[in-house]
């Protein structure tokens, strides 16, 4: 089966897929982004993408391409010629194409829309393990809350964890605080049983998994506390997870080395990453 990708308007073979080599996106990484997880051949959390994408849209003052209905409409229809049912949906919006210029283009250009599908193998066998990460400066912008295209300090970040045999890296700002991982954010859970992650402002990407993540601790009546932690206060703390799209609720058993809870997933980590698979398949 030839895998199917969106292009500006066509459904096409992914060999035959390719933007202009003027798209903005390739050239100044002038676009956004979002991953949607699928479940049983469902989007997860869909409305809470489409709120986070139109937030980075508006940001950055690209025009929306189509409708939130018909955005819709294409990503089920990549998923559905993808036969995807456990796996994700990509979506990229660049600024478009126009002659290279760091302004915006001088006259109206439509803004170009991908989407791609694709199955992805489980990770649930790295949940029940849990994994290592590493801690790494974050040299990023200051605007981390916008999904940006621009992702060359993450990749940076993420290719240093490779190399050290970790799973993810966590980037740690000037003032010795854990921002987030790369691809994920970072949570932990301190000896009064607490939920402790970074509050969202423009030092962070607000994870849709984080989000739905407070929501569901919260109905199960866990403490939450949103706020900065220090590398070393996640070194001490009792257990440490990581959320996204791809990972899901990840317990994290070593920080550089240092072992959490024993090296083993704990036991509020684990109670989180049932409530999540709930909602995820249930979603
Ligand atoms: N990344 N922080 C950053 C920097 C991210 O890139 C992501 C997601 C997250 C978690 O967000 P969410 O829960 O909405 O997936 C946090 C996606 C999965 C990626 O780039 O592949």
């Amino acid at each position: 089966m030839s895998r199917i990708a969106y292009v500006n308007g066509q459904y096409l073979p992914h060999r035959e897929a390719a933007v202009h080599f003027e798209d903005r996106g390739y050239q100044f990484a002038d676009g956004v982004y979002e991953v949607f997880a699928v479940r049983g051949g469902r989007l997860v959390d869909h409305e809470l993408h489409y709120d986070r994408l139109d937030y980075s849209l508006r940001e950055l003052a690209i025009e929306a391409p189509v409708s939130r209905p018909v955005l819709l409409m294409i990503i089920e229809e990549v998923i559905r010629r993808n036969r995807v049912t456990e796996g994700i949906a990509y979506l990229q919006i660049t600024r478009g194409v126009a002659p290279r210029d760091h302004g915006f283009p001088k006259t109206a250009v439509p803004p170009a829309l991908i989407v791609s599908a694709r199955n992805m193998q489980s990770k649930e066998a790295l949940r029940r393990t849990g994994v290592a990460v590493i801690c790494v400066p974050d040299l990023r912008w200051k605007r981390r809350d916008i999904k940006t295209i621009s992702l060359l300090p993450n990749i940076m970040a993420k290719q240093m964890a490779v190399e050290a045999g970790a799973y993810e890296a966590l980037q740690v700002d000037e003032d010795g605080t854990i921002t987030e991982g790369t691809a994920t954010n970072a949570w932990i859970v301190t000896d009064k049983g607490e939920l402790v992650t970074r509050k969202t402002d423009r030092s962070i990407l607000s994870g849709i998994t984080r989000l739905t993540a407070i929501t569901l601790a919260r109905s199960a009546q866990l403490k939450l506390v949103e706020r900065p932690f220090t590398v070393a206060e996640a070194k001490d703390a009792c257990e440490a997870f990581l959320t996204s799209t791809t990972s899901d609720i990840m317990p994290i058993i070593s920080i550089d080395g240092a072992e959490i809870n024993g090296g083993k997933p704990g036991p509020i980590t684990k109670r989180l990453g049932e409530l999540y698979e709930t909602h995820a398949v249930g979603a």
